[in-house]
């Protein structure tokens, strides 16, 4: 505090400082901002009307004409191809009623449809565009690399997804669905887009190294056939529980076991 208050300083050095604080937080936002926000893949223009035409007539009551937003829906400025991808060809969108939550469903898009849709939606504004696969594969991963993806995915989504990534209920109706038999794509669109309730993991905070360890460690996870009765990977409360009952009640058993048999032999 002395050092803030000595009379030697300047009186407009504190301003200044701050002022030199914004400007380099400025600085670096504009350094580190364009690698998270990959400036969209637009396509040719002849797919952007396409997709443009489809969106006018399926999703423009709830997210308006130009992707806008109304009452009903979103503005998608700036969502980015890869929410868009995600949505579609997860069947969430378009949504059929509003709800608690837009469930995952039957997509009936072409690919060449999802694709036009994304490229619209990507014509917008600049966000994540579609993913190439060295982006999420999480083939060919050393044995700490998967070890990593195991603490990243304990670390940021097990609290939501579950220790195995079986899913969990969310307040209010809502859900985290079961990650088993996701691929890297949707992983890589879900984590870098946020759909509802989840938060957006950029690739300030996660770099594309890290989802592609937490894609290897899933694939690694749900291979592998869950030896003994599964407890839902409830975690380990309930293996605990598990534990307790049967282990110390095991003991219990064989504690009376062999003082019968020592009060027989005596
Ligand atoms: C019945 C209304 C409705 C229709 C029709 C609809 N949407 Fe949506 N959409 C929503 C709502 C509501 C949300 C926000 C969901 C949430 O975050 O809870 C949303 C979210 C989205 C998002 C995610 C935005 C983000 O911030 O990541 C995308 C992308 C999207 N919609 C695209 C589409 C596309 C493309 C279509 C047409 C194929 C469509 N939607 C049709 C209501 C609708
Ligand atoms: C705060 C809770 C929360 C956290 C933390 C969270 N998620 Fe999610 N996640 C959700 C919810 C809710 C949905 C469903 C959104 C929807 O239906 O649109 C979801 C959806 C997903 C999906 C889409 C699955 C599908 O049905 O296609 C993937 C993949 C996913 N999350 C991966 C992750 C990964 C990987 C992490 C950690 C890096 C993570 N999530 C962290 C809540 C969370």
């Amino acid at each position: 505090m002395r050092f803030l208050t000595a009379k030697r300083r300047h009186r407009a050095a504190r301003p200044a400082l701050l002022v030199l604080a914004l400007l380099l937080m400025g600085a670096l936002y504009a350094a580190v901002a364009p690698a998270a926000r990959v400036s969209a893949d637009t396509g040719n223009s002849q797919q952007v009307a396409e997709g443009k035409a489809l969106f006018q007539v399926t999703c423009s009551s709830c997210h308006g004409m130009n992707g806008e937003g109304t009452s009903q829906g979103p503005s998608l400025v700036g969502v980015g191809a890869a929410a868009a991808n995600f949505q579609v060809s997860t069947g969430r969108m378009p949504m059929a009623n509003p709800g608690a939550q837009a469930p995952r469903k039957q997509n009936t898009y072409t690919d060449e449809e999802i694709a036009a849709l994304a490229a619209f939606v990507a014509s917008l504004g600049p966000g994540p565009a579609i993913p190439t696969e060295d982006q999420y594969s999480g083939e060919g991963l050393s044995p700490d690399e998967l070890a990593k993806g195991g603490e990243l995915f304990r670390t940021n989504c097990s609290a939501c997804h579950n220790f195995e990534g079986a899913g969990g209920a969310l307040p209010n109706g809502k859900y985290a669905p079961s990650l088993v038999g996701v691929s890297g794509q949707r992983i890589w669109e879900a984590m870098r887009t946020g759909p509802q309730q989840m938060p957006v993991f950029s690739s300030g905070a996660l770099p594309d190294e890290d989802v592609r360890a937490i894609v290897g460690y899933l694939d690694t996870l749900h291979a592998q056939p869950s030896s003994g009765i599964a407890f839902g990977g409830l975690g380990p409360v309930a293996e605990g529980l598990f534990a307790w009952i049967i282990g110390i009640g095991g003991i219990c058993l064989i504690a009376v076991w062999i003082a019968a048999k020592g009060a027989r032999a005596r």
